[in-house]
Parts: C-alpha cells; structure tokens; sequence
C-alpha cells in the first residue's frame, strides 16, 4: 500500500508549504490539491465559463490540460504558477469546489498522484473524501489574522500588491463559504490530528508531522 499523509485547513494557514517541505524530507510525491480548482476557475475565466454553469465547469475540470513540474504549473502549455496565487482566483476556486460535479470530475485525477514511494497532499478533503485510508491525516490551521498575515507575505513575494485588511475580510469570508457549503465542507475530520500553527515556525510543523507519520 502506497502511504498518503493527508494535511488539510482552512486558507492560507500553510498547509501548502509544509507539505510541500515534509514530501521533500520523505521523499514522497507532493499534491496540491487547491491548486486543480485554481486552475478550473482559471480556465472557465479565460474561456469566458460562467462560475455557477456547474456542467461546463466539470467538463473543464475533466480536461484540464495541466502539468506540474519543477514546483511550477502549466496550463494550455503557459505557465500560470503566479496568476493561480492570487486573491481572484482564490475566490473563484472556493465558488467551482462547492460545485459536487466539479469535485466528482477531478476526485481520479488527484488520486493518479499516488505513487511510490508515497504522497504528501494538501486541501479541504484529502483525509475525508480523497484518501480516506491515508496513513496520517492532520488538520492544520491558525489564527485569522496569522493566515493574513502569511497570505500578505506570500502576495509581496510575488510582487502583487495586497492589503491585509482586505485579506482578513477575503479569507474570513472564503473560510466561512467552505465550511457552509455540502459537499466536503471544510472542518477538522474526527479521524485527524490538530495542528495550531499560530505560534510554530515552519520547520516546528514540519517536524510534527513528520513525527506523527513515524509514530
Ligand atoms: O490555501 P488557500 O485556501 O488560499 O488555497 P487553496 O488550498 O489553493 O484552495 C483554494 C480553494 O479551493 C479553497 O477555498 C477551497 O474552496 C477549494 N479547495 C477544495 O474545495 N478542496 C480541496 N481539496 C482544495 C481546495
């Protein structure tokens, strides 16, 4: 059996980054999870899809033409690695996920990256929906106004203009739209450890999780 660490949270908590660097220390496989309905919003933005025309956007879903590589996303052969980040799409990924269709045409695909050695993924329902028997499940999460602030810093580093106000108000209103809505609602599994990273540095996290992986 090909072993899956499942890390899911609410925005911007980190959960990306730390599973990115545990998947590195393992030597496992890395699957960002978010960034496949980043990418369906991104797609039905260019090819002019409405966001609640549920059938079409499954359809794009489905056939993504999508490449991960070296850390970096291609979309239609572009590379699309910084627009994905941003609060735009963002919003537009957390509209298409509340979509059951949407969820059911990519639920293959994210699970196609199980591979050995083993798979590190991040997002909403990867201990709950996607990877049920993952071998660990962690809920990681943080404080509102931390996740800003990491969400702010992430933006600056890549050269976008943000304000944290906003971000709070973007996130509070993200988080709240997951965790309403009825497919895969956003919440900590009964099965999964809690991690608050409020006041731990990234390699304090990551360390826990590996902990809890070998224990
Ligand atoms: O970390 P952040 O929430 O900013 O971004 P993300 O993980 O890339 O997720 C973007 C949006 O995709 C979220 O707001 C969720 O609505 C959705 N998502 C989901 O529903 N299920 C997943 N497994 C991953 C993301």
């Amino acid at each position: 059996d090909i072993p899956v660490i499942a890390i899911d949270g609410p925005s911007a908590s980190g959960k990306g980054t730390v599973a990115a660097l545990v998947a590195r220390a393992l030597g496992f496989h890395y699957l960002d999870s978010g960034a496949l309905y980043r990418l369906t919003a991104l797609a039905a933005q260019r090819r002019g899809v409405a966001l609640d025309d549920e059938a079409a956007l499954a359809q794009l879903a489905r056939n993504l033409d999508v490449r991960f590589e070296g850390g970096e996303i291609w979309l239609d052969g572009e590379r699309v690695s910084d627009e994905l980040r941003t609060e735009r799409i963002g919003n537009g990924a957390s509209k298409v996920a509340a979509l059951p269709a949407v969820r059911t045409a990519l639920l293959e695909r994210q699970r196609a990256f199980r591979q050995a050695p083993g798979l590190v993924t991040d997002g909403r329902d990867m201990g709950s929906v996607v990877f049920p028997d993952a071998a660990t499940k962690i809920f990681l999460t943080a404080s509102a106004e931390e996740r800003a602030q990491r969400r702010y810093k992430q933006l600056m580093e890549k050269g976008f203009d943000a304000n944290l106000s906003n971000l709070l108000e973007e996130l509070s209103e993200r988080d709240a739209r997951d965790a309403a809505r009825s497919v895969a609602p956003l919440k900590q599994g009964a099965d999964a450890i809690l991690l608050e990273t409020t006041h731990l540095s990234i390699d304090q996290a990551v360390a826990t999780v590996l902990a809890c992986y070998q224990a």
